[in-house]
Formats: structure tokens, sequence, C-alpha cells
């Protein structure tokens, strides 16, 4: 390797290694709450391996959005609630359960004028906290 060759590639890597901690924190920065505060599909926190069982699912129909978390009822453990909530903050729709529910299925009606438009689903486990996913619906 020329000398020339070898510069670039010392500065290619001293670059790479000034920028890389300005990037993790502008990462950290950028999060609205540290990680466990709020779970996500991204950021699933300690929770890493419970994602599928807690994420809540939205389908549209029939005007209608329907969340479900594939997630068991048992008297123990279960999902305590749902929300659904748009990019404001205002609350379209909330649902309580209780641990005799069978299923953590909740069904708001979907606002006029919402279609393409960006909407969170919430879903609260007595035992692995609070999760959301973003939606469009
Ligand atoms: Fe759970």
């Amino acid at each position: 390797m020329n000398s020339r060759r070898k510069f670039m590639a010392m500065s290619a890597a001293a670059t790479a290694a000034i920028l890389m901690p300005v990037t993790n924190a502008a990462a950290k920065k950028s999060r609205r709450y540290p990680s466990n505060v709020v779970h996500t599909r991204k950021d699933p926190g300690v929770w890493n391996k419970k994602a599928g069982s807690h994420l809540p699912q939205v389908e549209v129909k029939n005007g209608k959005a329907i969340i479900r978390t594939l997630h068991p009822m048992t008297e123990k453990h279960y999902i305590v609630r749902h929300t659904l909530v748009d990019e404001y903050g205002n609350i379209i729709g909330a649902k309580t359960f209780s641990n005799t529910d069978e299923k953590a299925v909740s069904r708001f009606k979907v606002p006029a004028n919402s279609k393409g438009k960006k909407y969170f689903a919430t879903s609260y486990c007595n035992k692995h906290d609070f999760w959301v996913a973003p939606v469009t619906l």
C-alpha cells in the first residue's frame, strides 16, 4: 500500500472514530424517552423477546380500527388496556380489560378523514409494561 492510500485509510478510520460517539449521542437525543419507558418494535428494551406478544396490531375494517394484542389473558398476567391516539395526542378510544377477558381486542370508530394519517396504538401488559405501535389508517 502506498503512503497516500495509508493516509486515506487512516484518515477514514480516525474520522469514523470521531463521528461514532456523536452519531450515537445524536441517536439517543432523538429518542423521545429513554429505553424501557416505552417499548416499540425498534426499541423493545429489556423485553426484546416479548415484542411479538405485546405489540398491538391494528386492522381497519368497516370504519373501525380493531386493535389486537396476541397475548394470553390469565388471572395473573394479562393486557390491561388499549388506546388509539392521533398524532397530536388526542385519544380516539380506550378500553380497559380485566383478567377474565378472553382476548385483548378493542374496536374504535375511525375518525372521518383519517385515511393516510398517523396514529398510535398502545397496549399495556401488567408484567411487561407499555408498548406502542405507529399505524397509518
Ligand atoms: Fe406480558
